[in-house]
């Protein structure tokens, strides 16, 4: 049995043919239109209330903080007005524990106490200062005191204003059962009092509109950026939405159900939560060992389409499909063998220790992915050097390192064509490819600009290439590719965030008056 005829086998299974994509493309602008119009869809196109992108001109010091993969970020953010920023932050990893607390306070009184520490490392005087005045004056706060904080937290929340929204469900491995429901605003707001901190939560911001506002700030074009993107730790998308496509905007309004909201630009940005596009799967793209891992992940049935693009989910697709190859029939597979030992004996002279990753769930990071596709090394030392370093594969061969990277590879291949279905369907509902060009498609006027960020667009080799592939074979787009242009938008829940705490601040002082 030829490993490398094994390792094609395998790659082929993850093949996802342009006539596939088109099918996923069509499918996903049904499920965008169903879920402007009614609440507890597939994709739950979540409407921010943010309505409108910045220009590059906005100036002040805002706070944000991030919640929403492996550590916890607090920033503070001088936006110069002239399209640039300066930027403090600090980083801490959560402690795996509080991802699947208890209680939603233990989670975010530990929010609060970061914010605390950063405010006394990096803005000492106004901290100080503030809980003087607080202690002297009576506990009287001045206005001018607060920092607007824009609270970035991506995970799917029913939103009822710019800085209230309840959480529906938690993905990416956060798991606090008593959380579900409650305004995550509240939570947040409620710990920073009692540490009376002067600092207000003004907005609740997803990553994917984080990164549509810093995108937008950063690179002001023509007309805007239409869509930001996350292709990191899991995956989403924003996009600037016409007012009266939102239908279930005004019969939330109209039931009282939510405030007032403004309406004088006729657009607002959905979040449309695409990485549970295609629940309950039909038509996405599925081998046995996205089965596998949807069965034996916190949230099997959900977040489908996450589950096959994003980062904290390829790795793992990649270690199932090489224990399947590992173990076909009874370990007759060359893969990871000793190269002298004897074929009839296979199974018990694998070089794998019992212990290694290969065999426990989530044992493979997803840079391996990139560390395999971005490999030209003589011999694919690299990729050899990292099977022994992720998965203590110390003898790997050159045959092996084949195979994996092959495998790796398909598996990337079909995530950024997926993306491309995400990307093309939003394009395409905007009816901006229906202006015609006035020049040759990529002058300023014909763009149409997109904002992407995440581990995966930033440092899997070609992620880009893949999808523009993808999207010269959908219809509808075809040869207009050249004109969404992608770039990568850094800092979204910095830059981001703090540009729409500014947006909200006008809001609630405007409401205030
Ligand atoms: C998950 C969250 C979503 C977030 C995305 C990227 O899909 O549900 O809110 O935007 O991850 O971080």
């Amino acid at each position: 049995m030829a490993l490398a005829d094994e390792a094609r086998r395998v790659a082929a299974e993850f093949e996802y043919s342009a006539e596939d994509v088109n099918k996923g493309v069509r499918e996903f602008l049904r499920e965008m239109d169903e879920g402007l119009v009614k609440d507890g869809t597939s994709m739950s196109q979540i409407p921010t209330y943010v309505t409108a992108v910045p220009n590059g001109t906005e100036k002040g010091l805002y706070m944000a903080v991030d919640l929403g993969g492996t550590n916890f970020r607090v920033c503070s953010v001088q936006l110069h007005g002239n399209t640039t920023f300066s930027i403090k932050t600090s980083k801490v990893p959560i402690p795996r524990e509080l991802m699947t607390a208890e209680t939603a306070k233990e989670l975010f009184a530990f929010l609060a106490k970061q914010i605390e520490s950063f405010l006394k490392q990096h803005h000492e005087d106004h901290y100080f200062g503030h809980l003087e005045r607080v202690e002297t004056g009576g506990g009287t706060v001045r206005e001018e005191d607060i920092f607007d904080l824009g609270f970035t937290f991506s995970f799917p929340v029913h939103q009822i204003g710019i800085n209230r929204g309840t959480l529906i469900r938690w993905t990416k491995g956060f798991n606090i059962a008593d959380a579900i429901g409650k305004d995550v605003c509240k939570l947040l707001q409620d710990e920073i009092d009692e540490l009376k901190l002067p600092v207000r939560v003004a907005a609740l911001v997803n990553d994917t509109v984080g990164t549509l506002m810093a995108r937008s700030y950063t690179s002001p074009g023509k007309t805007g950026t239409l869509l930001g993107a996350i292709f990191g730790t899991g995956t989403n998308g924003a996009y600037v939405e016409k007012l009266d496509r939102i239908t279930k905007l005004k019969k939330a309004a109209e039931k009282g159900e939510i405030g007032e909201y403004d309406q004088s630009t006729g657009e607002m940005i959905v979040n449309t939560e695409w990485g549970s596009f295609d629940n309950p799967l039909s038509i996405l793209p599925n081998t046995p060992y996205d089965e596998s891992l949807d069965k034996e992940s916190v949230n099997p049935g959900i977040q489908m389409f996450e589950k096959r693009v994003s980062g904290m989910f390829l790795g793992e697709i990649v270690r199932r499909a090489l224990l399947a190859l590992l173990e076909k029939d009874g370990g007759k597979v060359p893969l990871f063998r000793d190269e002298n030992s004897n074929m009839n004996d296979m199974h018990t002279t694998t070089n794998i220790h019992d212990n290694s990753n290969l065999f426990k769930q989530w044992g493979l990071d997803t840079s391996f992915l990139s560390t395999a596709a971005g490999d030209a090394s003589q011999g694919l030392k690299i990729t050899r050097q990292a099977l022994n370093r992720e998965l203590g594969i110390s003898a790997a061969s050159i045959e092996d390192a084949e195979a994996v990277k092959l495998i790796s590879a398909a598996v990337g291949k079909r995530a950024a064509r997926l993306a491309a279905v995400a990307i093309a369907a939003i394009v395409i509902r905007s009816g901006r490819l229906e202006i015609a060009t006035v020049g040759d498609g990529t002058s300023e006027e014909d763009v149409i600009d997109v904002g992407v960020d995440g581990s995966l667009v930033e440092f899997y080799p070609g992620f880009e290439d893949l999808m523009r592939e993808a999207l010269r074979e959908i219809d509808g787009i075809k040869e207009q590719e050249k004109r969404v242009r992608i770039g990568i938008a850094k800092d979204g829940s910095g830059v981001g965030a703090s540009l729409i705490a500014l947006v909200a601040a006008k809001q609630i002082r405007r409401m205030s008056v």
